[in-house]
């Protein structure tokens, strides 16, 4: 599903971020991401939700070469990808309903047609009374609920999450991660950004860590969470 090869990143010419990496990740499969600091997790993910490009190497998602595609094409496969930042990026002005259901908004569905399954979603993420709600209204961990809601709508089959626990307290980071968890039960294949011990520890899933430009793949560790 994600493949890089002797893949490299700089910003404008300066040192190698990422150096050389060499990684595959299957479709249904579940990874941490870990590292210190400055590492370049952050890095890496944009390059697999296609904000950045390889500086060099090759980039291969969904089975296509990322090089060898139109804008149009690009944003097709973006589209299969489900993106969560640490600081939510939810849109002010909106409900939280109209917030999660703006990539169906924007994929030209009709209400009547997603109305149920999204009331459904945010039910199960613990939001159906607050659907009305406009973000500033709501706690971190209900900010990072509805970002999740959000990143999911649209059945992507990849979520990136970068430091999605980052603004929450410790149980709700769990909580959090379950519902990820839960979804690739279903085949969504998760990509999760963490300097958080606790949360990686918590579940027994493989972790990739990046640091001095390089990829060590570590097998999990966890007892897996109850
Ligand atoms: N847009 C950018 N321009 C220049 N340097 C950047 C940019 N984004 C990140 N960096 C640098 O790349 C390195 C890795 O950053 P980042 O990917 O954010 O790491 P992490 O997410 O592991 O903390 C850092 O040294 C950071 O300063
Ligand atoms: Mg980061």
């Amino acid at each position: 599903m994600i493949r890089l090869q002797n893949v490299c990143l700089n910003y404008d010419g300066g040192p190698n971020i990422l150096d050389n990496i060499d990684l595959a990740l299957d479709e249904g499969s579940f990874h941490f991401l870990t590292g210190p600091s400055g590492a370049g997790k952050t890095s890496l993910l944009k390059l697999i939700f296609l904000a950045h490009r390889p500086s060099a190497g090759q980039l291969d998602l969904f089975g296509q070469n990322v090089k060898t595609l139109t804008r149009a094409q690009l944003a097709m496969m973006r589209r299969q990808i489900g993106v969560v930042f640490q600081d939510f990026r939810l849109i002010d002005h909106l409900s939280v309903y109209q917030n999660v259901t703006l990539p169906l908004r924007i994929a030209g569905k009709r209400e009547a047609d997603y109305r149920d399954n999204v009331t459904e979603l945010l039910r199960w993420v613990g939001l159906g009374h607050q659907m009305d709600s406009k973000p500033e209204t709501l706690s971190g961990g209900e900010k990072q609920r509805a970002a999740i809601a959000r990143a999911v709508i649209a059945r992507p089959r990849l979520i990136v999450a970068d430091e999605p626990t980052g603004n929450v307290d410790p149980e709700m980071g769990i909580r959090l991660l379950r519902l990820l968890d839960e979804l690739n039960k279903m085949g969504t294949t998760i990509l999760i950004a963490t300097h958080d011990n606790y949360i990686w520890s918590s579940f027994n899933h493989p972790r990739l860590h990046l640091e001095n430009q390089h990829i060590q793949r570590l097998a999990p560790e966890a007892a897996p969470y109850v």
